[in-house]
């Protein structure tokens, strides 16, 4: 199935915005499944990676990579971590079923990551148990609204120990914007704002991330 405007616009229409992107990002893939997640396979997907190694990613860590899409970034991940240690939730269903052929195709199975289709919502109930020690979020509060960044800042301590650090991208704008059917910048005090009110630590590492773009990184942590 592949999509026409109409089709996208009644699927926004019709559903709940997070069913709707994840049927919209379900089209995407089966249309391509490399541009479907925003395309620059290899520079975005190597940034990333290069970023979090730099941030002292090691393979012995656990990682979670929410929104992992169809692993422009998770494949690099799941090559340098140890076996097991690769975790990526994503909505879309077609999503993760490329992603899972992607791991057969480049010779990861051995590496087992754990890829799951997640509820929708950013409660992480799915982690009962889990903490993890890298999360990261490329590119996925750049299409989400102020009530799931919410939720996410709710809810991302129970999956975080004392040194866990979250990495998430955003576009800054001036004031909260929606910029496209599923686009929306952030003005910095947004995300300041939920740190304090849920005892975080914010730091802003824009100047040591050159997305192509011009997305923004920043770092929530603990302590
Ligand atoms: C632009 S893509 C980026 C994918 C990947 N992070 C990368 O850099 O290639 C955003 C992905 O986030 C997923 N997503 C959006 N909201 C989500 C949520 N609440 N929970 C899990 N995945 C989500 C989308 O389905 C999509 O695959």
């Amino acid at each position: 199935m592949t999509g026409s405007d109409k089709q996208i616009d009644d699927i926004y229409e019709k559903n709940d915005y997070l069913e709707a992107y994840s049927q919209h990002t379900d089209i995407r893939v089966n249309e391509d499944p490399k541009s479907a997640i925003g395309g620059m396979w290899e520079e975005i997907g190597l940034l990333q990676y290069e970023f979090m190694v730099n941030k002292n990613l090691q393979p012995h860590h656990k990682m979670l990579d929410i929104g992992c899409g169809t692993l422009r970034g998770g494949r690099h991940f799941i090559k340098y971590l140890n076996a097991n240690n690769y975790y990526g939730m994503d909505i879309s269903v077609r999503a993760i079923e490329y992603a899972n052929q992607l791991v057969q195709q480049e010779g990861l199975s051995e590496k087992t990551p754990h890829l799951s289709v997640s509820e929708k919502n950013l409660k992480f109930y799915e982690f009962p148990r889990e903490s993890f020690d890298f999360i990261l979020a490329q590119s996925v509060f750049t299409h989400l609204k102020p009530e799931h960044i919410k939720e996410c800042f709710e809810n991302i301590r129970h999956i975080m120990h004392k040194n866990s650090v979250f990495y998430f991208t955003y576009f800054k704008g001036e004031k909260y914007m929606q910029t496209g059917i599923k686009d929306f910048s952030y003005p910095f005090s947004f995300f300041e704002g939920l740190a304090e009110q849920h005892g975080f630590k914010l730091k802003d590492c824009a100047e040591e991330y050159n997305h192509p773009r011009g997305q923004l990184m920043m770092a929530l942590s603990k302590e």
